[in-house]
């Protein structure tokens, strides 16, 4: 047997990792390059920059491990999600894409639950209207910028404008399709009804698969760009949350994910469509074939302790940084840090939310000031995983957990407490892009599905269990849990008066 390729176009990076059936990984090949934030709240890509990032990506991996395009059997995509990637009938990029951490379509947000109801939004697509989704950021191009908006022909996630550029095929895998909000969670489809409230045109998307399913191959021009063979099969693959989760084998209910990078996400997979009534946390298909997941998501999480560092501790180590806050007790001696630095997804949908840190007194220290920041994201999380839980998943029985976050053992247990469950970490720590390689692998034949892949290639290790400070978390967590409702008004009116201009859109480009 060969090899498999998993391919993650990320906000920073393109990732090209090398799977061998083992689930050794053979070789890894990166290409980064930037976001733009042309405004307050905005975050925006030239799609091009993933072409190209997926190029230098293959042939730096090929390069470098000696191995022939020959040798590679199938290519599984991932990639950031909810991007809006626009292009014209001539399949040319129209606009720059809008990303998944912009923050400027909260009135677009609000339109949606007019023009559909609520509810009833939730009740279909399993979410709310949130900033982070493609929905809304496709009415704000309606609204601001009429000349994109007529040339609109067909709308495409990032990993899929790569899948057109590798293939020449339009495509979609279904779980990153329900991340747009315009998904029918329960019957796997784009929603007849949410697309007409919206007055969306369904020609404008394209067929969505399971993520082991095969949708086309490399194309010719690609095989060039490439160094990789024509006719080489691609899967669909899967959103970056959904393939991580399957890079660490969390594909059966009961067992949860939790990435703590930039971002915190707990990720649980279901056997059926659940969702949280208000949509505080979303619920989304898997990348497994018929299993859905819920999955709250905290935007500032290891991003938390990144900017404490750069602002209060510059050039100090962060394990180091982490480790000194194990002289301070349990709960920070009464000081919280709330960690809603670029707003909140889950539990508090609030592009306005801001960080804070509540009850300082004399005695408060750096290593308090730390310790509180690893706890507010502990907290955070723990909100997310309750809305989880009240919305009807399994309890966990252990948390699969991957990110840099992982790496301070006072992260790690203080998560194990607050979170209440056993924590491991896996064998497999290149995340969403090894969890493409196991969706091609699948599509390729190597397994007969996806859970006989994972139990196959990924192994797990003990990381941390509840320990004695339990009960100690369980009473300052419910006072956290007081302070987002009572500081949200002052967070409001201090963001206003921000006023948010429209752009001209940028010459159009193709792969
Ligand atoms: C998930 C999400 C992020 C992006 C970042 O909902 O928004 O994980 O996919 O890569």
């Amino acid at each position: 047997m060969g090899l498999v390729l998993g391919i993650d176009s990320s906000t920073t990076a393109t990732k090209a990792v090398l799977v061998d059936p083992e689930g050794t990984v053979a070789g890894i090949g990166v290409a980064e390059y930037d976001v733009r934030l042309p405004h307050p709240l905005w975050s925006e890509q030239d799609p091009a920059l993933w072409w190209t990032g997926t190029q230098a990506a293959i042939r730096s991996v090929l390069a470098v491990t000696g191995v022939p395009g020959s040798d590679i059997e199938a290519v599984g995509l991932t990639g950031q999600m909810h991007g809006a990637v626009l292009l014209d009938r001539s399949r040319a990029v129209i606009r720059p894409a809008i990303l998944w951490n912009d923050q400027r379509t909260a009135a677009e947000c609000d339109e949606i639950r007019e023009r559909v109801g609520a509810a009833r939004l939730v009740e279909l697509t399993g979410n709310d209207a949130v900033t982070g989704l493609t929905a809304p950021k496709l009415l704000w191009v309606r609204r601001h910028e009429p000349e994109a908006w007529r040339r609109l022909a067909h709308v495409l996630l990032p990993k899929d404008y790569v899948r057109l550029c590798l293939t020449g095929d339009l495509a979609m895998d279904r779980a990153d399709g329900s991340g747009t909000g315009l998904f029918d969670l329960a019957a796997r489809r784009w929603s007849p009804e949410v697309l007409a409230a919206l007055d969306l045109d369904p020609a404008w998307f394209p067929p969505t698969h399971e993520g082991p399913v095969v949708t086309g191959t490399i194309s010719a021009a690609a095989a060039e760009a490439t160094d990789l063979v024509a006719g080489t099969p691609v899967v669909a693959g899967g959103g970056d949350q959904a393939a991580n989760a399957v890079g660490v084998g969390a594909v059966a209910e009961g067992t949860v994910a939790l990435s703590l990078g930039t971002s915190g996400v707990i990720f649980a997979t279901t056997d059926r469509p659940i969702h949280e009534a208000q949509g505080r946390v979303h619920a989304f298909c898997h990348a497994v074939p018929d299993r859905w997941h819920l999955m709250s998501v905290m935007l500032s999480a290891a991003g938390s302790l990144r900017w404490f560092r750069d602002a209060l501790a510059p050039g100090e180590d962060f394990g180091a940084l982490a480790a000194e806050a194990g002289a301070a007790r349990a709960a920070a001696d009464g000081l919280f840090f709330l960690p809603y630095l670029s707003g909140e997804r889950s539990p508090h949908p609030d592009p306005l939310a801001r960080g804070a840190f509540v009850g300082l007194t004399l005695q408060h220290d750096r290593r308090h000031l730390t310790r509180a920041v690893l706890e507010g994201v502990a907290f955070g999380l723990r909100d997310g995983l309750d809305l989880m839980l009240a919305a009807g998943m399994a309890r966990p029985s252990e948390i699969r957990a991957s990110g840099g976050g992982l790496a301070s053992p006072l992260w790690r247990q203080i998560l194990a407490d607050i979170l209440e469950a056993d924590l491991v970490t896996t064998s497999t720590t290149e995340g969403a892009a090894f969890g493409a390689a196991v969706l091609a692998a699948v599509g390729r034949g190597w397994f007969r599905d996806v859970p006989a892949a994972a139990a196959a290639l990924v192994r797990t290790t003990p990381a941390a269990s509840p320990g004695p400070d339990r009960a100690a978390y369980a009473a300052a967590h419910a006072a956290y849990r007081e302070l987002y409702p009572a500081l949200a008004p002052v967070f409001h009116r201090a963001s206003q008066g921000r006023r948010l201009e429209p752009r001209g859109a940028s010459p159009a480009r193709s792969c």
